[in-house]
């Protein structure tokens, strides 16, 4: 009874400490209910679904990101994971950028890298296809080659 006890003292301490850093999840998460067009088409669609919880605005946080430790860990992810590549903040990225980010996009989901496993053990959904990962690196070498001839005539190619 002792240890039940303790381990229900515990657990709710977890959930309690693990609220901590969580505050701007919520406005986070309004803020951008919508991505720039760019992210309209099918094969960026699939990049929003495995990839959207960590590079974009469009984070759904499931219950256990609220205990520690995994909060904690969650929440890094999803900041560092912003940091680098951020859907929702496409069109503050230059051209070059947007390039750039594609480019690497493809090279991370070909070399698996990209969603992380762990992330794949806990959202099957995120885990691309090969013909998925065909696909937007197709999609991606579209939009990239047309993007070099067409700066002058459209700036607004790749985006938002
Ligand atoms: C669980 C969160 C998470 C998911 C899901 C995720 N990423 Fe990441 N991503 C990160 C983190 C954290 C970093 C920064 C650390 C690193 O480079 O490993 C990162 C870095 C990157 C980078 C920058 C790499 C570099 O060398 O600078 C690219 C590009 C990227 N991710 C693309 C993707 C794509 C494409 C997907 C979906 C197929 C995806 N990520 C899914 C968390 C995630």
């Amino acid at each position: 009874m002792r240890m039940l006890k303790l381990i229900l003292a515990l657990a709710a301490a977890g959930v309690i400490l693990g609220q901590v850093g969580t505050e701007n999840r919520e406005a986070s998460k309004s803020r951008n209910q919508m991505l720039p067009h760019f992210f309209n088409s099918a094969p960026a669609q699939v990049l929003v679904r495995a990839c959207g919880d960590c590079h974009s605005n469009h984070t759904e946080w499931p219950w256990y990101s609220y205990v520690v430790p995994l909060s904690w860990w969650i929440t890094r992810d999803v900041n560092e994971g912003r940091r680098k590549l951020d859907f929702s903040g496409w069109e503050t990225y230059s051209l070059e950028q947007r390039r750039d980010k594609l480019d690497s996009m493809c090279g991370v989901i070909s070399t698996g890298r990209m969603p992380p496993r762990s992330y794949i053990a806990m959202h099957r959904e995120a885990k691309l296809t090969d013909a998925e990962k065909k696909a937007v690196c197709d999609w991606i070498k579209e939009e990239t080659i047309g993007a070099s001839d067409n700066v002058s005539k459209n700036p607004m190619v790749l985006g938002p």
